[in-house]
């Protein structure tokens, strides 16, 4: 199983989303040294701004494009193969100002690709192409919000990952991270315990496949 780790967080090695990522990884190659994990930082390196240029490239037919543009669409064609070619994806969001990182946004933006990672069937529905994921969305945030209306990522999110196909999605939450130190630590230990049972079940899952 190749799993992919997109981690979004501009607080490097003080980021608590990417706390839980790490977290993820290491149970992940505990049970299986031979694991492929692949790690994508867009918070350390961003993905350039899904801008006119960006969404003018993608538009344009293959054989028009100029060597500028070229270059636009083989970054978004590689970030679309690695997502592509992972059978476990996961994504590793902070919330900012209520909602995801812009870094994060315009990751999705290069994602977003008719023809390629979704397509309207004759009918006029859309129909996701990045099919069969099993997705982790660890996310982590200041105040505790998951489930109220103030949570407007989770809804954004599902929505966005569901329209590209990826319909098996699970948030695990890690909240209360500006609430003093003790609400914080007992905020990263509940996820991890949760990512712990969630990898535990799809373990149990796949043995009785
Ligand atoms: C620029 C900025 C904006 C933030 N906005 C929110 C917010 O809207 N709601 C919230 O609950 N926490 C907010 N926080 C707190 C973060 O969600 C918290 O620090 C979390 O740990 C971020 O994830 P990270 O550590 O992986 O970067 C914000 C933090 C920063 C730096």
């Amino acid at each position: 199983m190749k799993t992919l780790v997109i981690l979004s967080s501009i607080l490097g090695e003080r980021s608590n989303s990417k706390q839980l990522a790490d977290h993820l990884i290491a149970r992940v190659k505990a049970s299986n040294p031979a694991a492929i994990v692949k790690v994508r930082d867009i918070g350390a390196q961003p993905i350039p701004y899904f801008d006119g240029n960006t969404a003018g490239a993608l538009f344009t037919p293959a054989e028009g494009r100029s060597v500028e543009q070229q270059r636009i669409v083989e970054l978004s064609d590689s970030l679309v193969a690695e997502l592509m070619e992972a059978d476990r994806i996961v994504f590793a969001v902070p919330v900012y100002n209520f909602n995801l990182p812009a870094q994060f946004k315009s990751y999705l933006d290069h994602l977003a690709r008719a023809g390629v990672t979704f397509r309207y069937t004759p009918e006029g529905v859309p129909e996701g192409l990045v099919k069969g994921k099993q997705v982790f969305v660890l996310t982590a945030r200041g105040g505790k919000a998951e489930g109220t209306p103030s949570d407007t990522l989770t809804p954004y999110l599902r929505q966005m990952l569901g329209f590209l196909g990826m319909s098996d999605v699970t948030f695990v939450a890690a909240e209360g991270m500006a609430m003093g130190e003790v609400a914080a630590l007992e905020g990263v230990a509940q996820a991890k315990q949760r990512i712990d049972a969630l990898l535990a079940e799809t373990a149990q899952t796949s043995l009785a496949a």
